[in-house]
């Protein structure tokens, strides 16, 4: 198979396993591409992508424009603070416009959970979802797993679990959708007031020890608390927080055996990761980081072949 099922990046909910294989495979290729000493290839010329980021990101918003630099696409960058979405426009208006000017693929974060999906229904272009609310975020679940891979060979029979604000995390829910797919067994930890009530159809372990929790995994990927998200308070204190499910140097060094540590970004360093162990040989932070590129680039060269002409 050399095409996707799907014609947009809506979330991994709507991937096949074959999908996966086939962005890693890509991923590959355009890993090595970026670690030339020219890094960039004429894959999209002549195809313009519009970045629409209704929400603030640093990292995310640097890797689809890096990814798409490097593809030698034609580029443009839309940021709500700065536009008309302030003065009341809809989100289908704002887009249509950005799309009279004949944009074939658009990158999209928004506050809103299914906003690409609902763009997806209204706007003929390739749509890629960047992140939608506490919904999905599927380029980080495609590099998260990409990292894990690289490290182990395979995803399959790795036990992964998923640290701290499940609730508010589209990292988590796509992470859990995308170690699932590919035979993975998930755990997720935190505070029972930061699990979604439903959490159990997941298919997913629960446990609310940390040190139970990392002393069954393999790999730990630990989210940041996303204070933005919360109207109430959810925890007695960071402090507090940071004592129950902060891992630190210590508590590396009193487990049975060495695990990975990964982190989406951005961190807040010595709240829910020590420096000492963002910094470590045992995490794969930057990693990450870097197949980001690689894997946004798979992403967008594989649905360019779904453009209509
Ligand atoms: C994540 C996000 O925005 O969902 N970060 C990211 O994409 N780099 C996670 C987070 O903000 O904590």
């Amino acid at each position: 198979m050399s095409e996707l099922s799907v014609d947009h990046l809506l979330g991994i909910k709507y991937l096949k396993n074959s999908d996966i294989d086939l962005i890693f495979e890509t991923a590959d290729h355009f890993k090595k591409v970026i670690n030339r000493p020219i890094k960039k290839v004429p894959s999209l010329r002549d195809i313009t992508i519009a970045n629409l980021f209704f929400e603030n990101s640093t990292r995310t918003k640097l890797s689809f424009e890096l990814a798409q630099k490097r593809l030698s696409a034609d580029v443009i960058n839309f940021s709500s603070g700065q536009s008309s979405v302030s003065k009341g426009e809809t989100l289908v208006d704002t887009v249509n416009n950005i799309l009279s000017m004949k944009v074939d693929m658009v990158v999209m974060r928004h506050p809103n959970p299914g906003a690409a999906s609902f763009l997806s229904k209204h706007i003929d272009a390739q749509i890629i979802n960047a992140g939608d609310g506490a919904h999905e975020h599927p380029t980080q679940a495609l590099l998260d797993t990409y990292s894990i891979r690289e490290k182990y060979g395979e995803v399959k029979g790795k036990k992964v679990v998923i640290v701290g604000d499940i609730l508010h995390s589209r990292v988590a829910l796509s992470n859990i959708f995308a170690l699932q797919l590919q035979g993975a067994e998930v755990m997720v930890c935190g505070p029972k007031t930061l699990m979604p009530k439903h959490i159990n159809k997941l298919g997913v372990k629960v446990e609310t020890n940390l040190l139970k929790a990392l002393n069954w995994c393999d790999i730990a990927n630990m989210l940041r608390v996303q204070n933005e998200r919360m109207e109430i308070s959810y925890f007695p204190s960071t402090r507090e927080y940071t004592q129950q499910y902060g891992v630190t140097k210590a508590v590396l060094e009193s487990l049975d055996k060495e695990i990975t540590i990964m982190h989406p970004g951005p961190i807040n360093r010595g709240v829910e990761i020590t420096s000492e162990v963002a910094d470590s040989g045992q995490a794969i932070i930057l990693n990450q980081v870097e197949n980001g590129v690689a894997i946004r680039m798979a992403v967008m060269y594989l649905l360019a072949s779904k453009i209509k002409q």
